[in-house]
């Protein structure tokens, strides 16, 4: 089987580093599209540098654009490359608009399409990551879901066919690299001047609150009256925000550029708390045993919050400073985003998937302009 991947934006990078290998272990063949959603050194190369995922076959160099304009441009490109390419099937991750259009793309080709972190719901329509992952589950074929959650949401839109559970896959490439952070932390926390279990780590970027400076004034104003040092990931997104606002942030408070992935779970680990508006981080702190404050009204990731790792604050100063402040929360019962090997999974769910697929020669021969 031939799977074309297609990633654009940071999260995505994480989510195919376990997969790519996965589907390598298991015989498949593999093509890697970046559509260019991400194009910072530190948004993009810098992972395909420090994590064992190949260069892509494809980079379409999209960019950054309205959501009309950055979706479009992707479709019209993808639509080329899978053409040309025609591969058995499209692998696309949780919600982006890289997400969204590589299954556009695929499906109006008849290219099944396979959705990792599926199900997953914020209801909240208002987030573009919303509409991505509704649309996106209700044409894929195969819907890999990290959670049990995931798949009842799946149910109650009607989509009972092709859904597996089967973990979640940032929890695999986090498993694997995990021994490595202790060391590391050695070196990265004198240099940061940071002490473990002494700072909090925050990172933001939802349009919900880059995008209002008063927002954004609340959070910083929480950052400012926290009793440690803040060190805060800025995201280039919420950089060229900061920039016009100029809001002043406390002198313990430390915007730096957008890390590594593995500086990135260093800082997590260590930190006494984790404060930010990100999907992945928030799953993250939840897997390396971190309290996190969530600065949005809502969360997909429902089980960190019910498990008691994850408070929702919005962008509320008082619930902020309230949320980094609390008291280390018991020990959650059980993981409920799986075992690490939601990668392995899929790949050998896709193994067994060929007989649902139709054969090569019976689809549409579509010839490139
Ligand atoms: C996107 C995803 C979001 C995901 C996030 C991960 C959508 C709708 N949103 O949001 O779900 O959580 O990625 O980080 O797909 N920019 C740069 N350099 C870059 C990338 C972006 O300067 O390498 C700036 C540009 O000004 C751009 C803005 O950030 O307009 C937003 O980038 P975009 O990719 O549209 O959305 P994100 O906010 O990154
Ligand atoms: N991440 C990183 N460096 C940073 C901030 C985040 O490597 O400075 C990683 C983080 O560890 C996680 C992923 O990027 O694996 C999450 O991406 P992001 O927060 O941009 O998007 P979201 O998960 O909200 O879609």
């Amino acid at each position: 089987m031939r799977f074309a991947a297609v990633v654009g934006a940071r999260p995505e990078f994480v989510q195919l580093t376990p997969l790519s290998l996965a589907l390598r272990e298991v015989g498949h063949e593999q093509v890697i599209i970046h559509t260019g959603q991400h194009y910072d050194d530190r948004m993009s190369a810098t992972f395909f540098e420090e994590l064992p995922l190949p260069k892509p076959d494809y980079h379409l160099g999209v960019g950054s654009g309205r959501h009309g304009v950055q979706t479009g441009a992707m479709l019209e490109q993808l639509e080329r490359v899978l053409m040309r390419d025609r591969p058995d099937g499209v692998i696309v991750f949780g919600d982006t608009n890289s997400t969204l259009a590589a299954a556009l793309a695929a499906v109006k080709l008849h290219i099944p399409v396979a959705h990792v972190e599926a199900g997953l719901r914020s209801f909240n329509r208002t987030m573009p990551e919303e509409i991505n992952r509704v649309v996106t589950d209700h044409v894929a074929t195969r819907l890999f879901s990290p959670t049990e959650t995931g798949m009842r949401n799946l149910e109650r839109e009607g989509i009972t066919r092709g859904v597996e559970v089967t973990g979640d896959v940032m929890y695999d490439i986090l498993r694997r690299v995990r021994p490595r952070l202790a060391k590391r932390a050695h070196q990265l926390l004198p240099a940061l001047g940071l002490e473990p279990g002494g700072y909090v780590l925050a990172t933001i970027h939802r349009p919900g609150n880059t995008d209002d400076p008063e927002a954004m004034q609340r959070i910083a104003r929480a950052f400012t009256r926290a009793e440690m040092p803040v060190m805060f990931s800025v995201h280039p997104r919420t950089r060229k925000l900061l920039d016009q606002y100029g809001i002043p942030w406390g002198a313990h408070v430390s915007l730096i550029e957008p890390v590594g992935y593995l500086d990135m779970l260093t800082l997590e680990e260590s930190a006494r708390c984790v404060a930010t508006d990100s999907g992945g981080v928030q799953k993250e702190a939840f897997l390396l045993g971190v309290p996190c404050v969530t600065m949005r009204e809502d969360t997909e990731w429902v089980e960190t919050v019910e498990y008691g790792w994850n408070v929702l604050t919005g962008s509320r100063t008082e619930a902020i400073i309230a949320g980094i402040q609390r008291p280390r929360p018991a020990p959650p019962a059980r993981n409920p985003f799986g075992e690490g090997d939601a990668a392995r999974r899929i790949a050998e769910s896709l193994r067994t998937w060929s007989g649902n697929l139709q054969p090569r020669d019976e689809r549409d021969v579509i010839e490139l302009p």
